[in-house]
């Protein structure tokens, strides 16, 4: 037999090998090799069948490059059954993750053996779906009704342990894939084992109660989402039928899933998270090496960056400004670890040994002379930075990388008060630091290819999201923030309650609104935006000054216990401040403006319509260099709803010209945010979609 699927035989074991890398997905090449293994199988002497996999990971799934596109023969579920279906048993090897489809094949073979360490998964949730080859059907069958749900809701990955508790896997071995599965199938031999298909199974009794619970827990967790109750429900009534109705039952919520715009973003989201390290500008470029990483502040950026890079194996020396400064980063540090501890994400044996031999914490700046990889976390200060970056140009080894975590400031100017700008590079991370996923990498304009690949080098070793950026205030992320937080503004100006645009964002997808978000950060923090940006602000430019009213009023947001909303015990989460209308109503007043009516859906829109104007300027001018980073940016760094896919895979689904319409409107009142994005008007005319740039 040619191709991904192939099956020998070593005396009564027959063994089905899947070899398709790089994660052995389901391609319509496997699961016609599957097929015709499983009918060699049958014809021949052996006994039993091991299917075993190749390469790093038993089956990652279904492959998601066939979705959207006209179904293949032979489908996944009829090869799932025909495995199932045969009349000598077939024993599954599992190592790496076996994920959705791949899970299901499991499923369907008689027995399966773990190998330490291997996981398994129903992920579809995560691409907008649910199990579509058995795993609705089965895995309620195997295991029981709650813990079934509870794992293809979550998409979490259950370890071998977990499996053979719940049922799920009948031996781990500390054998290598191969090895365990002729074991097993020895076993199966001597013992006489029969098949034992779990589609004949019926589903253990539960309690209602137990599963209403389940499904109030799940649809909080996951507003927004058509698909996790959908998968409930399959389970739910499918299993009461007979098991090949149930399966249709299945199918057919699988393909209805399959046709929605929410799996269409989803999927969008999946790949472009991988595209995004993927450039051009680095093919064939080395990283420097990226052993011991300096860092100098040890505040809420600086704590979190060392604890990242502590937790992937890299030494740290954090300089903070004096003896007082270095204990208290220290105990930061120390603390979050000790989280780790506490989530079982780290041994206690292992913290301390972080503590004591990765990390040293000093005012002394001299003990950075050898480090690979310097990050600056100070104050948002030009000046401060600049003295900062003179004192490492001044100490660190030839060839080291001087990285900024500035949020906004320019760093080409950074970068040119030293004597190595090709060594400057902004590495822009997201609070909590060791937490988000994403991390800007700010490319200036001297900074040398190969700091570049090293910014990248650094992402995939802190298992991070990195996206390309240029410099310009603010760089992706914080730019577009800054033009939709200020559309919000000027909505709220024109007549919207900051409660009603909240709602109205929050319903839309976002976990929470502006506001709430202000409230949460802290009410100061604005305060001192908009003071830092006072001395450079266009004159007649309209924004919100609420926010200094409420400042001086001591009204800091949550830790004060008010801000725009009031949280106290009734509400800890916060409740509308009509106070807060009336301090905006005096403010329409005095800028002479008449309140208007908005409608949610108009809030949505012109919101919406900002951050994807912003982006398309953002691509545009090469700050982005695609779509896609855009929306892996609002995606990963700013809660952009995942069922959306980010804002321009969002703005292709709603059509451009309706985006540029309501830019166009919202312009009118000379707002310079709002002013059309040339690159926006060039695709409408030419009638292209963003994605359409994507796959340039
Ligand atoms: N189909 C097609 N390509 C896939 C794939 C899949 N299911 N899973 C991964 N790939 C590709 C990736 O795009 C990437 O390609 P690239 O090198 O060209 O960028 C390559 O395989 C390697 O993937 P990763 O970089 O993600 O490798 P990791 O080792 O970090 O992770 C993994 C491996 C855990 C398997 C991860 O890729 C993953 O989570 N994959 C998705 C798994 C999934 O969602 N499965 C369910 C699919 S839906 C389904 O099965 C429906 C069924 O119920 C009918
Ligand atoms: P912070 O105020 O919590 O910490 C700054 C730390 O730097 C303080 O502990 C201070 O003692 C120390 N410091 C100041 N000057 C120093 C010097 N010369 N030498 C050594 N240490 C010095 O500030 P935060 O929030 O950590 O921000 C740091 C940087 O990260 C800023 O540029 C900020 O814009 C950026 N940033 C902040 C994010 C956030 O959410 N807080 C997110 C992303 C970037």
């Amino acid at each position: 037999m040619n191709g991904p699927v192939s099956f020998e035989t070593h005396g009564e074991i027959g063994v089905i090998r899947v070899d398709n890398p790089p994660v052995n997905a389901t391609s319509q090449a496997v699961r016609a090799g599957l097929i015709a293994a499983a009918d060699a199988f049958a014809a021949s002497d052996a006994k039993v069948a091991v299917i075993v996999a190749e390469g790093r990971t038993f089956i990652a799934g279904a492959d998601i490059t066939e979705f959207g596109k006209p179904p293949m023969e032979p489908h996944l579920p009829d090869v799932i059954h025909h495995i199932e279906a045969l009349k000598k048993p077939v024993v599954c090897v599992i190592h790496g993750t076996a994920l959705g489809g791949g899970f299901e094949v499991a499923l369907g073979s008689h027995y399966r053996v773990m190998v330490k360490g291997a996981k398994i998964g129903l992920p579809e949730v995560n691409l907008g779906l649910i199990p579509g080859a058995g795993g609705t059907q089965r895995l309620p069958r195997l295991i029981g009704m709650i813990p079934a749900c509870e794992i293809f809701t979550s998409s979490r990955q259950v370890g071998a342990d977990e499996c053979v508790k719940l049922g799920i896997a009948d031996a781990v071995s500390t054998e290598a894939p191969f090895e365990a599965g002729m074991s097993f199938a020895r076993k199966v031999l001597a013992e006489g084992l029969g098949v034992r298909r779990v589609s004949e199974m019926t589903v253990p009794a539960y309690a209602a109660a137990d599963l209403e619970a389940l499904k109030a827990k799940v649809a909080r967790a996951n507003k927004g989402h058509v698909c996790h109750l959908k998968g409930i429900d399959v389970a739910v009534e499918g299993t009461k039928l007979p098991f090949s109705e149930g399966m249709k039952m299945e199918r057919a919520a699988f393909w209805e899933l399959m046709q929605t715009p929410q799996r269409a973003a989803m999927i969008h989201a999946f790949f472009s998270e991988r595209k995004v390290a993927s450039l051009p500008e680095l093919k064939g470029v080395s990283p420097r090496p990226l052993g011991h990483v300096g860092v100098i502040g040890g505040g809420t950026m600086g704590g979190g960056i060392a604890v990242a890079c502590l937790l992937n194996g890299l030494k740290v020396t954090l300089i903070e400004r004096d003896a007082e400064a270095v204990e208290r980063a220290h105990t930061g540090i120390a603390r979050m670890l000790a989280d780790s501890v506490k989530r079982g994400k780290l041994g206690a044996d292992a913290r301390d040994a972080l503590l004591a031999e990765k990390l040293v914490t000093t005012s002394d700046y001299p003990s950075l002379a050898a480090a690979d990889l310097i990050i600056e976390a100070v104050f948002e200060s030009m000046d401060v930075k600049k003295d900062v970056f003179t004192k490492l140009d001044a100490i660190a080894r030839p060839g080291a990388i001087l990285a900024s975590n500035t949020s906004y400031l320019d760093v080409d100017e950074i970068a040119a008060c030293t004597k190595r700008p090709q060594d400057v590079i902004g590495l822009h991370f997201f609070s909590p630091a060791h937490v988000m996923r994403l991390l800007e990498i700010v490319v200036a304009g001297k900074t040398a290819p190969d700091v570049v690949a090293t910014g990248f080098a650094l992402a995939k070793a802190l298992k991070k999201v990195p996206v390309r950026a240029g410099v310009c205030d603010g760089f992706i992320g914080n730019r577009i923030l800054k033009t939709y937080r200020t559309a919000a503004d000027i909505m709220v100006l024109e007549g919207a309650s900051p409660f009603q645009v909240d709602k109205a964002l929050e319903e839309f997808g976002f976990a929470m609104g502006p506001y709430a978000v202000a409230d949460l950060a802290g009410i100061d923090i604005g305060y001192l935006t908009r003071q830092r940006l006072a001395p450079t602000r266009k004159p007649g430019e309209r924004f919100g000054e609420w926010g200094d009213v409420l400042y001086e009023m001591g009204r800091l947001g949550r830790k004060s216990g008010h801000g725009h909303y009031i949280y106290d015990e009734t509400s800890p989460k916060g409740r509308p401040d009509p106070e807060v209308e009336e301090i905006i109503a005096r403010e329409r007043k005095a800028k002479g403006i008449t309140p208007r009516a908005f409608s949610d859906a108009e809030i949505v829109e012109r919101y919406m319509a900002a951050m994807i104007n912003e982006g398309a300027k953002v691509v545009g001018e090469g700050i982005a260099l695609r779509p896609l980073d855009v929306d892996v940016t609002k995606l990963m760094g700013y809660g952009f709803p995942r069922f959306r896919g980010g804002p321009m895979h969002y703005a292709d689904h709603i059509g451009l010209a309706k985006v540029l319409g309501t830019i166009e409107d919202a312009h009118k009142a000379g707002d310079d945010i709002f002013a059309p994005a040339p690159l926006l008007q060039k695709l409408v005319a030419e009638g292209r979609s963003f994605d359409s740039l994507n796959k340039e």
